[in-house]
């Protein structure tokens, strides 16, 4: 940076984040759950855009293994479907030399925010998440009380990094709404301007993928059912097969928007080819209009195939060599802690929680 009077090299101004001096939009932060069954959903609603926002950027982006453990994992697939999320940003085109990818156990700032946060938000706020009523279901005496308490964990993974900008698909948009609230909450009870208030970013044509056997019910990793979604693993036949099998009706493709209402199984391939084309869905019904389906479906089934396989490919072979990937996160926590650390110390600064140790 030069100073144009001058000529000197300026200082860097100490009252702009590290973000905005180099130029930059803000700071995301995204995570995803090592759940297994990484699905069409999640890369078009969230992956797909981590690479496409970080030339705009920093980004940290996130494999949430203490979100994974709010309901019961096995050990081994813990640690394995946490390395293939890994691969998958990576696959994606996300660049983990630029940007910091980890996972978050090894960020200890994560949980120290997150019970500061679960003593800000109130029991009504997380009583009325609909992801927790949906997830307990008529069972929420018995489950975890980390599944209750999950949106304060997430509120302090954006927040620790006073993230600006949260990439995620629709579902988690009531999540980021909480953390705003959170983030308020918190600057007015201690009378402070620390916390941004975060943005969500949920862009694209597919927003909310729905279920291949069930237009009306979102893509999702536990369904039961594996035709439901195509996963990032599926090899080129599965995917082919899986959108040629899709729930559809007998009609043939109107030739406007407005002729898929109550039509959801046909919007959502719509939405789904719009979103892997890089187009917008009136611009695929007119392309498709009066079309039946079995013309668009294998239309859309090689459209994914092209898109999703060379991810695939590339995800196969980055979890081949699970040391690297484990040097990747470990690098990536080193650089999330340095800079999440100052901002807890300074929460706890700002609460009144003496900090004198010697180590
Ligand atoms: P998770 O792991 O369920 O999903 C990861 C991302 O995928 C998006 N997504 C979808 N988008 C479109 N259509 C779908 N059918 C679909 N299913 C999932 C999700 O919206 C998400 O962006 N709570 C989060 C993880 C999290 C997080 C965070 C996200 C923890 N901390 C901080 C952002 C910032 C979750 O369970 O995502």
């Amino acid at each position: 940076m030069t100073d144009t009077t001058t000529g000197a090299a300026a200082a860097p101004n100490p009252h702009l984040p590290p973000y905005a001096a180099r130029g930059l939009k803000g700071r995301i932060l995204s995570g995803v759950q090592p759940t297994g069954n990484l699905h069409l959903g999640n890369y078009l609603g969230a992956i797909r855009n981590f690479a496409r926002l970080q030339n705009d950027y920093e980004c940290l982006y996130c494999v949430v293994d203490q979100h994974a453990i709010t309901v019961p994992q096995d050990p081994r697939m813990l640690a394995a479907q946490t390395r293939e999320i890994a691969s998958a940003f990576l696959a994606a085109g996300v660049d983990g030399t630029k940007q910091i990818v980890f996972n978050q156990s090894m960020v200890p700032e994560h949980a120290q925010l997150a019970w500061i946060f679960n003593c800000v938000a109130r029991m009504g706020w997380m009583s009325r998440m609909t992801q927790f009523k949906d997830k307990a279901g008529k069972n929420s005496e018995n489950v975890s009380l980390g599944l209750y308490a999950y949106p304060a964990l997430m509120a302090a993974d954006i927040l620790a990094y006073k993230a600006t900008h949260v990439p995620v698909g629709e579902d988690q948009k009531q999540h980021i709404e909480l953390t705003r609230d959170i983030a308020l909450k918190f600057n007015n009870d201690y009378k402070v301007n620390f916390f941004p208030i975060t943005e969500p970013v949920i862009e694209g044509a597919a927003t909310r993928v729905m279920s291949l056997r069930d237009g009306t019910k979102k893509m999702s990793k536990s369904d039961p059912s594996d035709q439901s979604r195509i996963n990032l693993t599926d090899d080129a036949d599965t995917i082919a097969k899986k959108f040629r099998k899709a729930k559809t009706d007998a009609e043939p493709l109107p030739s406007d928007l407005e002729g898929l209402s109550g039509r959801p199984d046909a919007r959502n391939l719509i939405n789904v080819y719009a979103a892997l084309a890089d187009m917008t869905p009136e611009a695929v019904i007119t392309e498709y209009a009066g079309a039946q389906f079995g013309t668009f479906k294998p239309a859309l089934a090689d459209l994914a195939v092209a898109k999703l396989s060379p991810i695939t490919i590339k995800m196969s072979q980055l979890m081949q060599d699970p040391a690297e990937i484990d040097r990747i996160l470990g690098e990536g926590a080193a650089r999330a802690d340095a800079i999440a650390r100052p901002i807890v110390d300074q929460v706890y600064d700002i609460i009144g929680m003496i900090r004198s140790r010697p180590f």
